[in-house]
């Protein structure tokens, strides 16, 4: 296994982006930020709004076998001892006893290092480190052993690298930890929680323990009866929810990838028990890769990770997930798993309520099975950041070709929908058209108003933000037919269109 390359400039471009535009910033700032924590700032929460609810459309509101819930955040301590959250929810964690640090065993990886074609000891890195830093260490550790002069092995350092949850003692042992000086500081690993805990009620003893939830999906199991008896719901059908999701992450890494506090969006798509799974769960990868590139991922950028059988949990049948190319290299995005009928199996044995429906068109009872596709929305706007940042080059209002930033968003979920610019803002008979037209839009869409500057600074500002369309107020506007201009963000092409044209262009690229 090769751990995946980084571009690291771009997620450095990114974040500044974001921080110096009002899309992200560290949690507690003022306090020096809280690790694995994120706010989202005006131009982010509209970003992030937007990508919940072109979800919440297409995958409930256009769908005739898809139902809602929004169930809350802390529930029954049970429901986590029947999904099997209390006891096997963990991750593998790695000590390192020289520096203190702590590292997530699937997320670290070992080289060899080879000094005159022998092996003398390896080299540990995490996830996303580029070649040269790991050669960097490679030397360190031949220093150590005082063989400034043996020939290095850096072929072997840039391809053989495997997940230390693989490694042997005896490796360990010869292991140089990322930010050690000596080789054998690392620690086997050991499972570590990752679910949240705290204390509800007055009592603070071990009865008042309850979880913060570390995924939505039980809030949809835990729900399953009560939209069976209330809907009119007939298999196959699904239970959507969007809500927050809390995980003690060893390692949180990589700006919102791996966070702490996250938000997922997910379903639960119940079959009969002798439905042809296989098909069903191909018929969702295609429907969840559909969907990310109608919100602006590029289907090239988008793989699929099959996970092999013998990594798969005892009760699913199989899992696919969408990877996507994100700076810090080729991450799952979107996992989507066929879980059996073990979770209400679970529930109904932990609960003692029935969870079996009956089947109007086969007359038959059953526990139904589940395909479940999760994704994350913070993973979902990195992908989204990834994809729209740009750098490209473009004329000035002189002509000049000057370099630009833009964000390439979809219209669909871009933050702001459309800037209205009166040309000169001295001119109250162009403000008063513009202020207008911006009031009527604003009825619709985020929209923004900006009458300071040159119309060519406006635009580049707008750019930075991802707003896919300029609308100008210029003297033909008031003095002759009442057109204005519109700007298309991507291609910088400018075209005359009146008010219904306008209206009807943006109703089709933002809401169709
Ligand atoms: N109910 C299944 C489930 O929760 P998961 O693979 O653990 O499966 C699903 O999580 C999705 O949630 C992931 O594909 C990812 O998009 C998102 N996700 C998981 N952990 C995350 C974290 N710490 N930070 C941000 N997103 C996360």
């Amino acid at each position: 296994m090769t751990a995946p390359a980084s571009n690291d400039a771009l997620m450095e471009d990114i974040v500044g982006l974001c921080k110096r535009r009002g899309f992200i910033f560290a949690s507690s700032e003022i306090y020096g930020g809280y690790n694995g924590f994120y706010d989202y700032g005006p131009l982010g929460v509209e970003l992030r709004n937007n990508i919940k609810q072109a979800w919440w459309r297409d995958m409930v509101q256009r769908r005739d076998d898809i139902e809602g819930l929004d169930s809350t955040i802390i529930m029954h301590p049970d429901i986590w001892k029947a999904s099997g959250h209390i006891d096997s929810f963990s991750d593998p964690l790695v000590d390192c006893k020289e520096s203190k640090r702590r590292y997530r065993a699937d997320q670290l990886f070992f080289a060899p290092v080879i000094l005159d074609d022998e092996k003398v000891g390896y080299v540990a890195f995490v996830e996303g480190t580029d070649s040269a830093s790991i050669i960097k260490r490679a030397k360190k550790l031949r220093d150590n052993l005082d063989k400034k002069q043996s020939k290095l092995d850096e072929a072997v350092l840039s391809s053989d690298h495997t997940e230390f949850t693989e490694a042997t003692d005896a490796q360990r042992e010869l292991t140089l930890a990322p930010d050690a000086n000596a080789v054998g500081s690392l620690t086997a690993p050991r499972a570590f929680k990752l679910m949240f805990e705290t204390k509800v009620g007055p009592l603070a003893d071990d009865s008042a323990v309850a979880y913060l939830r570390p995924e939505t999906a039980q809030g949809i199991f835990a729900n399953y009866k009560n939209i069976v008896d209330t809907g009119r719901v007939k298999i196959p059908f699904g239970i959507a929810q969007i809500g927050k999701a809390f995980r003690n992450e060893i390692t949180p890494r990589n700006f919102i990838f791996r966070s702490r506090e996250f938000e997922q969006m997910e379903i639960e798509y119940f079959i009969a028990p002798d439905a042809d799974w296989k098909a069903l769960h191909r018929e969702w990868i295609d429907t969840c890769t559909d969907w990310l590139v109608s919100i602006g991922l590029s289907r090239e950028g988008i793989t699929e990770d099959i996970h092999p059988e013998d990594k798969l949990s005892f009760y699913s049948q199989a899992t696919t997930d969408l990877m996507y190319q994100f700076p810090h290299g080729e991450q799952e995005l979107w996992g989507i798993a066929c879980r059996s009928d073990y979770d209400l199996q679970q529930h109904q044995k932990h609960s003692g309520k029935s969870m079996e429906i009956f089947d109007e068109s086969s007359k038959t009872k059953y526990v139904p099975h589940v395909i479940e596709p999760s994704l994350g929305v913070d993973r979902t706007l990195l992908a989204v950041l990834t994809a729209a940042y740009t750098e490209d080059e473009v004329p000035n209002d002189k002509g000049k070709v000057e370099k630009r930033t833009v964000m390439k968003f979809s219209p669909k979920i871009a933050p702001v929908k459309a800037a209205i610019f009166p040309l000169l803002k001295n001119k109250p008979e162009l403000v008063e058209v513009a202020q207008k037209l911006y009031k009527k839009l604003q009825r619709r869409w985020n929209v923004f108003y900006d009458a300071s500057g040159a119309i060519g600074r406006r635009y580049r500002r707008q750019d930075e933000i991802g707003t896919p369309y300029g609308i100008t107020i210029d003297f033909d506007t008031i003095e002759k037919d009442g057109t204005v201009t519109l700007r298309d963000r991507d291609t910088c092409e400018q075209r005359r269109v009146t008010e219904a044209e306008l209206i009807d262009f943006l109703e089709e690229q933002i809401d169709g």
